[in-house]
């Protein structure tokens, strides 16, 4: 979703500006572009549709000097993905020049404001208003860049992580935020923007994450910057060290980020469980804090968005098994509108990768107002979502960089089990035996997959006799029809083929009719409790033609038989089969999205953090 780099110091800026925008490339976007003020203090915007790579190449006979620029990726909201709607944007003398992530959303009054005053337009962008907003302000009051933005901003209703440079000006770096993220970057003597710690961490690690409603002023030479809220009044600068590492943001011999990522969950569950899972047994600070608020809730409502909320249905059936608590799962852009019944007593777990998906934040938000408390489980540290918690589990995965949610997916599904055994073993809804059996399991989870990963080969085979399935169906039961959901979107948003996760039961009410030779049906059926129907599941869907890829346990003799192609996971706790269930279904859909030669860490349309409606 789009991002934001800026520099002011005492380096040439256009290095980098472009190096910053490449690292925020995984954030999905449709165009680029860079503002300059060169060394006489000339503005210079260059813009283009497409890749950064498009954006360096026309920068190639361009006056590229300068120590003070910002750089945008655009993920389109307001007028198409083309070069004149690219930010930059330049206010209409030119001297002002804007970049935007988010959206204006009275930006059509504004802009009739402005046309009435005899201001014109080039592009069809909410921005752009913006940035013209700011200079009529300016040029109305005679106020400094600052304050003109100040007073630009108190009259904007919307989102929006801005920076903002000025011809002439190049002491000067103005940047704002409010419902989108915003990161300042200190260095020895010079500063940085970022969307996230990606551009940054090679120069810096030291880091203010820019509070909601705020305001920066950075003046290069002086070593305190100025920042303050929309009424003005200066705001503490919490600098805090950023805990990822610059080979953390890099592919590491990789072919793509996702891969990388599906590889490193061993890893990335061992972080997460770190200092939480000992032995045999889970400590969680952030529920054990807050134990008397699950004693005495009467419901727990689970809300997110995609993966997150695949985790989060788990989340339904780990607390409802565990804790004997009710749970409501409900996806965040449905629940946020849906006037749902909030009480103060209940208690709302948020689940988000990013931390800044605007549903699930306005799905937080709503439930604040009831007093409700808020859990939150959250990858970005200092992300609005970890902001708007009363307490919460950071998953410590990593920065996750391919769209396509795989580690991140896996280490929600860590915290929310560590969260319903502690919860469980606090009230007295899990006995010991169980508690002490699943918390040892859980902790050879890592272990197990890497078993599974060895056989990525195996699973690279399979997904070549399906690279050109036009449909594909997952089904699973229990704690796994969730994992069915989630295997189908990986396939879908890497792949472009369509895909649909069902529960397997459900097949008989509808959709076996789809059933024929030409669509591949993945069943995952590790053998618990329901396995003998899964088995009748699947002869069903062989009697009619149905080309069954099966992920079944280790020396599974039943449905391996049937089934044209079985994966084997490892023996696990039932309840820990989505760890292992969901790695063959990451690599299929990799695999296969490969051999169509898709963009797998960028796939189109996709953005990794939705932050907006
Ligand atoms: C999953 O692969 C997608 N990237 C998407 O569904 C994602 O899970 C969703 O947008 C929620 O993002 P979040 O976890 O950052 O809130
Ligand atoms: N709403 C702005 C536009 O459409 C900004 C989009 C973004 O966040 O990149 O240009």
């Amino acid at each position: 979703m789009c991002g934001i780099v800026g520099y002011i110091g005492n380096k040439q800026a256009y290095p980098i500006l472009i190096k910053g925008l490449h690292r925020l490339e995984y954030r999905g976007y449709d165009s680029a572009g860079i503002a300059l003020l060169d060394d006489d203090t000339n503005l210079h915007v260059y813009k283009t549709q497409g890749k950064v790579a498009n954006l360096e190449a026309f920068c190639k006979d361009k006056n590229i000097s300068g120590t003070i620029g910002i750089a945008h990726t655009r993920w389109a909201t307001h007028g198409e993905p083309n070069d004149v709607n690219a930010h930059p944007h330049y206010s209409q003398s030119e001297n002002l020049a804007l970049i935007h992530n988010g959206i204006i959303e009275n930006y059509i009054t504004l802009k009739q404001m402005l046309i009435d005053k005899g201001y014109t337009f080039v592009s069809q962008t909410d921005t752009e208003v913006l940035v013209q907003f700011v200079e009529y302000v300016k040029n109305e009051n005679n106020l400094s860049l600052y304050e003109a933005v100040h007073q630009a901003l108190t009259q904007v209703v919307g989102a929006y992580a801005i920076a903002v440079i000025e011809k002439g000006n190049p002491n000067v770096l103005i940047a704002a935020r409010k419902g989108s993220p915003l990161i300042i970057g200190i260095g020895e003597d010079d500063f940085f923007l970022g969307s996230d710690a990606s551009p940054i961490v090679e120069y810096t690690k030291d880091v203010i994450y820019l509070e909601e409603e705020s305001i920066v002023q950075i003046t290069r030479g002086q070593k305190d910057i100025v920042i303050k809220n929309l009424d003005n009044v200066d705001l503490k600068q919490n600098i805090q060290k950023i805990q990822i590492d610059l080979s953390e943001i890099e592919k590491g011999g990789f072919p793509h980020f996702m891969l990388k990522e599906i590889f490193e969950q061993p890893k990335s569950l061992l972080m997460c469980m770190n200092g939480r899972v000992e032995r045999q047994n889970v400590v969680l600070s952030g529920i054990r804090e807050n134990i008397e608020k699950f004693r005495n809730t009467n419901r727990i409502i689970i809300t997110a968005c995609g993966t997150s909320w695949h985790a989060g249905i788990i989340g339904k059936y780990l607390f409802e098994s565990f804790c004997k608590i009710p749970v409501q799962i409900e996806v965040a852009s449905e629940f946020r509108y849906r006037h749902p019944v909030v009480r103060k007593s209940d208690i709302l777990i948020a689940i988000s990768q990013s931390g800044e998906t605007a549903d699930t934040i306005a799905a937080m938000e709503l439930a604040k107002k009831q007093g409700t408390f808020i859990y939150g489980i959250c990858n970005v540290v200092g992300s609005s979502v970890a902001r708007l918690t009363d307490s919460g589990t950071y998953t410590h995965a990593g920065p996750e960089i391919g769209v396509a949610s795989t580690k991140a997916f896996t280490t929600q599904v860590a915290v929310l089990t560590m969260m319903a055994l502690t919860i469980g073993k606090e009230l007295g809804t899990i006995d010991d035996a169980t508690y002490h059996r699943i918390s040892k399991e859980l902790s050879q989870i890592p272990q197990k997959i890497e078993s599974i990963l060895s056989h990525a080969e195996r699973i690279e085979k399979v997904s070549k006799v399906f690279t050109y399935a036009r449909n594909f169906m997952y089904l699973g039961r229990g704690y796994n029809y969730a994992v069915a959901l989630e295997g189908a979107l990986k396939l879908k948003e890497i792949s472009y083929i369509h895909a649909e996760g069902y529960p397997a039961a459900e097949m008989k009410h509808g959709p076996i009719a789809l059933v024929d030779e030409d669509m591949p049906i993945v069943v995952i059926a590790p053998k618990f409790g329901i396995y003998d129907k899964i088995v009748s599941n699947v002869q069903e869907l062989k009697a009619r033609n149905g080309r069954i890829i099966a992920i079944v346990s280790e020396g599974d003799d039943r449905i391996a038989k049937i089934a044209d192609y079985s994966i084997e996971i490892p023996d696990v706790e039932e309840c820990l089969t989505p760890l292992l269930t969901v790695i063959p279904l990451q690599l299929l859909s990799y695999y296969i999205a490969t051999a169509k030669g898709r963009d797998v860490d960028q796939p189109r349309n996709l953005a990794k953090s939705v932050t907006v409606e």
